[in-house]
């Protein structure tokens, strides 16, 4: 049977950075929050692999194995005795503080001691992207073509991190 076309990436230097670390750290099991198109989470080169999103943009994703069609507080409670220890996970999915905040604090569950997070859009690439309010920072942005971010400063006190919004204006 012939190999199914993988899904393009968005976001090609993304990709070859999570392959990179994957290679590096020898990752074995990866999580994506968030898939948008799909194409990072189809071509991570790890050999297991979650994916969450309630609504990917693609609808080819909804096949792929290892992703779930739910939000990422969904999938987190009903997997809550789950054993399931990730390496590497990427939280990608709602933008705003609150919700990369929830992301990250339910992943722990989901964590050892050697897990490694890559949080998207950490810095505001601009004024907008600092806005807290995920509906008004579309709104905002939507003819600029640029996305929001959320904004989750380390903070350093290494055990605690700091989500909170920073307004450049
Ligand atoms: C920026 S895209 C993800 C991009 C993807 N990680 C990539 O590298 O191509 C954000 C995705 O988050 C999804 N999303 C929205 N609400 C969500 C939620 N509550 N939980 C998980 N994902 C969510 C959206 O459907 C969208 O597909």
């Amino acid at each position: 049977m012939a190999e199914r076309a993988k899904i393009p990436p968005d976001f090609p230097d993304t990709l070859r950075q999570l392959n990179y670390l994957i290679e590096r750290l020898q990752v074995a099991k990866y999580l994506e929050i968030g898939l948008g198109n799909g194409g990072t989470f189809d071509n991570v080169n790890a050999p297991e692999k979650v994916g969450v999103d309630p609504q990917p943009w693609n609808p080819a994703v909804r096949d792929l194995e290892g992703v779930h069609l739910l939000t990422s507080d969904e999938y987190f409670s009903r997997h809550r005795a789950a054993f399931d220890k990730f390496d590497l996970i990427l939280l990608d999915g709602v933008h705003t503080a609150e919700q990369t905040y929830r992301d990250f604090v339910n992943s722990l569950r989901h964590a050892h001691p050697t897990t490694v997070w890559l949080i998207d859009d950490v810095m505001p690439s601009d004024v907008f992207s600092a806005i807290p309010n995920h509906a008004e920072a579309i709104v905002r942005t939507e003819n600029l073509g640029s996305c929001h971010g959320s904004v989750m400063a380390p903070s350093s006190d290494r055990n605690r991190i700091d989500a909170s919004a920073h307004r450049s204006d």
